[in-house]
C-alpha cells in the first residue's frame, strides 16, 4: 500500500491551482485538489477575470450603440436600451461554462477534487471537511482576498468590493470609486458605461501604481475625457450608510480639512492581500513574510519540506497567467522536471477601453539600471487604427543604450493586451529592438505601431 493517500494535493483550484493539478496528473501523479468553493476555477473565474470581461464588453457594445458611436458608421438604429438582468445572466452563462469546463478536465485527467477547506494538521496531511488526507508534496495555491479598508464595512448592497461590483442589480446614480488601480479602472469603466456618474479617491497623486509614467498620465487623461472624476492625493476615513445613500469622509493624504461625498454606491479596490488564514500555517511552522505572502524559493518550494506555494498567495503579480504558469512549473518540479518561470516576463494588461498593456521595465526603473533608448509611435498614425476610429493611445519600446536589447513596452491601444504577446515572446527570446523592427507585421493591423515604435528607437519610422 502507498505510504501516502496522493503523490501531490493542491489546495486551491484557481489558475494556479487548477493548471498545477492538471500537469501533476499528466505527469503521472496521483493527483487531488481541495476547493472549498462549489465550483472551480478560483477568484479568477467565478468573481474575477472572466465576469468582469464579460461586463466589460457587454458594457462596450451597450455604450457604442447608445451613445451614437456606430451611427459614423452607418450603423442606424433607435430605442436602444438596457436589459442589466440579461446581461447578467449571460455573464453568469459564461461563467458557467467555463468552470464546468475545468470541472471536465480534471476528470478527464483523472485529478481528484476534494470538496471543502483543507488545513495543514502535519506537513503531509490535511483535515478537509472533517476527512484527514496525506500526500507526498502539498502546493499551496489558496489565492488572495480583498483587502479591507478601516472604518469601511462591506455590505454588498452599497459599499461592495470587486465580487458585490460585478453583481449590482441596477446601474447607480453616483459611484464611488475608493482605488485608482486595475478593478476601479475596469469595473468603474463597466458602469460609466452604462450611465453612473463615477469618481475615483486615490490615495497616491496618480492612478495606476506600477505602471510606466507616461502610461499612467496618458490613461488618466483618456479616462479623464470618458467622464471618470478624480479626487487623487485623497484618503477615505469613513463612509457611513443611511437610506441606501452612502456618505464619504476624505481628507488629504498629507493632511488637512476634511470634506464628504455623496454616493449611490461604494466599490473598495484597494488591493489583494495573500488568502491564508485559515490554513493551519502553524501546524506546520510556515511564517507567511510582512505582506502576508509565503515565500519560496525559485524552485516554488516553501521552507516546510514537501510544501510548495504559487499564484497569489506567494510573492509578485497577482495575476492568473503569472499563477497559471507557476503551476506548470511547480508540477514539473515536483515530478523530477525543471520547471521555471521568467518572472521579468509578465505582461499586464487592464481591459478598459483603450486596453493599457505593459512587459518588462518601466522607463522610471529602466533608466534607474542605465542608459536607455525609447521609440515611440502614435496609434493616430496607424493605418488601422485610424480606419477603425480608435486612434487613442501609443506603443512605446524601452532597450538598452549598448546592446540594444528589448527592456520594457508600453501600449496603450484598443487591442492592447493581444498586441502585448507578441513583444513578450521578443523579450522571451531576448530580442533587440532591430529584430521587432526588422520583423515583417501584417498589413493594415494595429501590431503595425509595435515594428513603427521599434523602428523609432534607432530614430527611424515610415509613418510619423
Ligand atoms: P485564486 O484564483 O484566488 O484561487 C484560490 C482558490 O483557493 C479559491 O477558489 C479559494 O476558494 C480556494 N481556497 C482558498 N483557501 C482554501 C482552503 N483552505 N481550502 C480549499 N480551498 C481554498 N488577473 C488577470 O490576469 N487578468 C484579469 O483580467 C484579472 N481580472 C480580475 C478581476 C477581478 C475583479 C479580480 C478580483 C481579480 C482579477 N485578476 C485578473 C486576478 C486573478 O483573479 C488572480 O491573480 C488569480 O485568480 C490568482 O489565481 P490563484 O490560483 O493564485 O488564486
Ligand atoms: P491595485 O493594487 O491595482 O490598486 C489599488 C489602488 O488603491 C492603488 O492605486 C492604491 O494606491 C490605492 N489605495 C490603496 N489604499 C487606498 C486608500 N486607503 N484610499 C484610496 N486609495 C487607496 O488593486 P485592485 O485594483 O484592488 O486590484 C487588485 C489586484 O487584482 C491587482 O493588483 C491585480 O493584480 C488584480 N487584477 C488584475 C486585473 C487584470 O489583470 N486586468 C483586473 C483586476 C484585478
Amino acid at each position: 500500500m502507498a505510504e501516502f493517500d496522493y503523490d501531490v494535493i493542491v489546495i486551491g483550484a484557481g489558475p494556479g491551482g487548477y493548471v498545477a493539478a492538471i500537469r501533476a496528473a499528466q505527469l503521472g501523479l496521483r493527483t487531488a485538489c481541495v476547493e472549498g468553493r462549489e465550483t472551480l476555477g478560483g477568484t479568477c473565474l467565478n468573481v474575477g477575470c472572466i465576469p468582469s470581461k464579460a461586463l466589460l464588453h457587454a458594457s462596450e457594445l451597450y455604450e457604442e450603440a447608445m451613445g451614437g458611436h456606430l451611427t459614423k458608421f452607418g450603423v442606424e438604429f433607435s430605442g436602444v436600451k438596457l436589459n442589466l438582468d440579461q446581461m447578467h445572466a449571460e455573464k453568469a452563462k459564461a461563467v458557467k461554462e467555463l468552470t464546468g469546463g475545468i470541472e471536465f478536465l480534471f476528470k478527464k485527467n483523472k485529478v481528484t477534487w476534494l470538496k471543502g477547506n483543507g488545513r495543514f494538521t502535519g506537513p503531509n496531511t490535511l483535515d478537509v471537511a472533517g476527512q484527514s488526507v496525506t500526500a507526498k508534496d502539498i502546493v499551496i495555491a489558496t489565492g488572495s482576498v480583498v483587502t479591507p479598508l478601516p472604518g469601511v464595512e462591506i455590505d454588498q448592497k452599497v459599499v461592495v468590493d470587486s465580487t458585490g461590483a460585478l453583481a449590482l442589480l441596477k446601474v447607480p446614480e453616483d459611484l464611488v470609486v475608493i482605488g485608482g488601480g486595475v478593478i476601479g479602472l475596469e469595473l468603474g469603466s463597466v458602469w460609466r458605461r452604462l450611465g453612473a456618474r463615477v469618481t475615483v479617491v486615490e490615495y497616491l497623486d496618480q492612478i495606476l501604481p506600477g505602471m510606466d509614467g507616461e502610461v499612467r498620465k496618458e490613461a488618466a487623461k483618456l479616462f479623464k475625457k470618458q467622464g471618470f472624476e478624480y479626487k487623487l492625493s485623497t484618503k477615505v476615513t469613513g463612509v457611513t450608510v443611511k437610506g441606501g445613500k452612502a456618505t464619504l469622509t476624505m481628507e488629504p493624504a498629507a493632511g488637512g480639512a476634511a470634506e464628504t461625498l455623496e454616493a449611490d454606491a461604494v466599490l473598495v479596490a484597494i488591493g489583494r492581500k495573500p488568502n491564508t488564514d485559515t490554513l493551519g500555517l502553524d501546524a506546520i511552522g510556515l511564517k507567511v513574510n510582512a505582506r502576508g505572502q509565503v515565500e519560496i524559493d525559485h524552485d516554488f518550494r516553501t521552507s516546510v519540506p514537501g510544501v510548495w506555494a504559487i499564484g497569489d498567495v506567494a510573492p509578485g503579480l497577482m495575476l492568473a497567467h503569472k499563477a497559471e504558469d507557476e503551476g506548470v512549473a511547480v508540477a514539473d518540479n515536483i515530478a523530477g522536471h525543471t520547471g521555471i518561470v521568467n518572472h521579468d516576463v509578465i505582461p499586464s494588461v487592464v481591459y478598459t477601453m483603450p486596453e493599457i498593456a505593459g512587459v518588462g521595465l518601466t522607463e522610471e526603473a529602466a533608466k534607474e539600471r542605465g542608459e536607455i533608448k525609447v521609440g515611440k509611435f502614435p496609434m493616430m498614425a496607424n493605418s488601422r487604427a485610424k480606419t477603425n476610429r480608435d486612434t487613442d493611445g501609443f506603443v512605446k519600446i524601452i532597450a538598452d543604450a549598448q546592446t540594444d536589447k528589448v527592456l520594457g513596452v508600453w501600449i496603450v491601444a484598443s487591442l492592447a493586451g493581444t498586441m502585448i504577446a507578441e513583444v513578450a515572446l521578443a523579450m522571451e527570446f531576448g530580442a533587440t529592438s532591430e529584430d521587432i523592427a526588422l520583423t515583417c507585421h501584417a498589413h493594415p493591423t494595429h501590431s503595425e505601431a509595435i515594428k513603427e515604435a521599434a523602428m523609432a528607437v534607432t530614430g527611424k519610422p515610415i509613418h510619423i
